[in-house]
């Protein structure tokens, strides 16, 4: 198991926190253009090359365990039905019938042999195709073979499920690449979904995104709730080929957090004293601990809102007696967005207020903020550098060398 490397974790956050200036060799981030947060042709092309060609996660098999069983998933931009097919897997099908286009599923999960279409009553197997077309007799060369419900790819990494539009995308795995080894020492096989939400805010999904992608903020906006398990001198980021990045902080104070919870046993020393979390091309956040596996997304919907999504994933809370699961995100069962999530909403929204009034000096970005860059930047190479104006782009000045396994600090720390 390729795990965290604890050693060489400790020696950069050493380094972070004695350094007095951004490391030698680190480029020199250009200003983003604020046009990224609000113009409408540029929230197309994320839609069409971002959105529609990433490994997306849509899913946790708790939601859909047995065959049969299905989920309608619509975040992002197309009307799918995740479902669990007899022989165990999951496909991710178009939810729009062959015939007329109606919804073949309108409930919004549920269990069914055979998915019947409201409209005319077409009706579909798991794994899309079409089993029997009622009225036949009315058709002319009715090919059914060739009229299944449309497919996209769908993988699995443990319970979790991932969804890409892009027929000729590489493997989850591939795209993952370091990050799904990093992540075998949580189990997610093990994991169980306590709760899944979804909250509406007045933003650009990535000033919402953002905010989960640095720690300079957590001292300012969070002083009375994560600060405290944040040493954000000593974090260290890492940037990964595929547009990812992670955080690891150490905590100032053991945490004790959920700490009368199961623990998933496996997980190591840097997911037990650090604060973790993993940003995941494009829009997925990924904070891991032994206790409780809480993610975030951020799904578009017009250039100026989106909706942040948040999970709880823990390993099995029933075996110790508890009746409700762990809920890392919300209050009152999901009334609301808990403090910490309101504190960064409250932002993402204030910011986006006033982003039109944005100005042609761009918006500066500091080395702690580089894995912001490195999305910006990675997300011009999906979409293409030719499809965007000049004056938006972002110039891809992070190159190879200062993207994991290459760790030039390593070399600084040590001299
Ligand atoms: S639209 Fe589905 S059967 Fe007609
Ligand atoms: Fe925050």
């Amino acid at each position: 198991m390729a795990n965290i490397d604890a050693d060489e974790l400790h020696l950069l956050m050493s380094f972070e926190a004695s350094r007095t200036a951004v490391p030698d060799g680190f480029p020199e981030l250009p200003p983003i253009n604020s046009q990224r947060y609000i113009d409408d042709a540029f929230a197309l092309l994320e839609r069409e090359h971002i959105f529609g060609k990433s490994w997306l996660l849509a899913g946790h098999m708790d939601e859909i365990p047995e065959p049969g069983c299905f989920q309608r998933w619509d975040h992002a931009g197309k009307p799918v039905l995740l479902i669990h097919t007899e022989d165990g897997q999951i496909s991710a099908l178009l939810n729009r019938c062959s015939h007329r286009g109606a919804p073949v599923v309108q409930a919004q999960s549920g269990r069914r042999r055979l998915l019947t279409c409201s409209y005319h009553g077409w009706s579909y197997s798991a794994n899309g195709d079409l089993i029997a077309v009622s009225s036949e007799r009315d058709f002319r060369q009715l090919d059914k073979a060739c009229l299944g419900l449309k497919s996209f790819k769908c993988e699995r990494l443990g319970n979790l499920i991932f969804v890409n539009f892009d027929s000729e995308a590489p493997p989850l795995n591939a795209s993952l690449g370091a990050l799904s080894e990093q992540w075998a020492e949580f189990e997610l096989g093990n994991c169980r979904l306590s709760r899944r939400d979804r909250f509406l805010v007045k933003a650009n999904w990535k000033i919402a995104l953002e905010a989960n992608m640095e720690v300079y903020h957590v001292p300012t906006i969070h002083s009375k709730t994560v600060a405290s398990v944040i040493d954000s001198r000593r974090n260290v980021n890492t940037l990964y080929s595929g547009g990812h990045g992670r955080m690891v902080a150490p905590m100032p104070s053991p945490s004790t957090w959920q700490s009368s919870r199961r623990e998933i046993a496996s997980v190591g020393e840097i997911g037990r004293t650090c604060t973790l979390s993993y940003n995941v091309f494009p829009n997925l956040v990924m904070p891991l601990n032994q206790y409780v596996i809480p993610p975030i997304q951020f799904w578009p919907l017009t250039p100026d809102q989106c909706i942040v999504e948040t999970w709880t994933m823990a390993p099995d809370w029933t075996s110790d007696g508890a009746q409700v699961g762990p809920d890392m995100w919300t209050e009152e069962n999901g009334a609301r967005p808990n403090q910490i999530l309101r504190e960064d909403i409250e932002m993402s929204e204030a910011i986006q207020l006033a982003m039109s009034e944005a100005d042609d000096r761009g918006i500066p970005l500091s080395y702690q903020e580089a894995r912001i860059y490195f999305l910006h930047q990675h997300m011009d190479e999906v979409i293409g550098r030719e499809r965007i104006p000049t004056s938006l782009q972002v110039p891809p000045v992070i190159g190879e060398d200062w993207t994991s396994p290459n760790e030039p600090r390593l070399a600084l720390a040590t001299k």
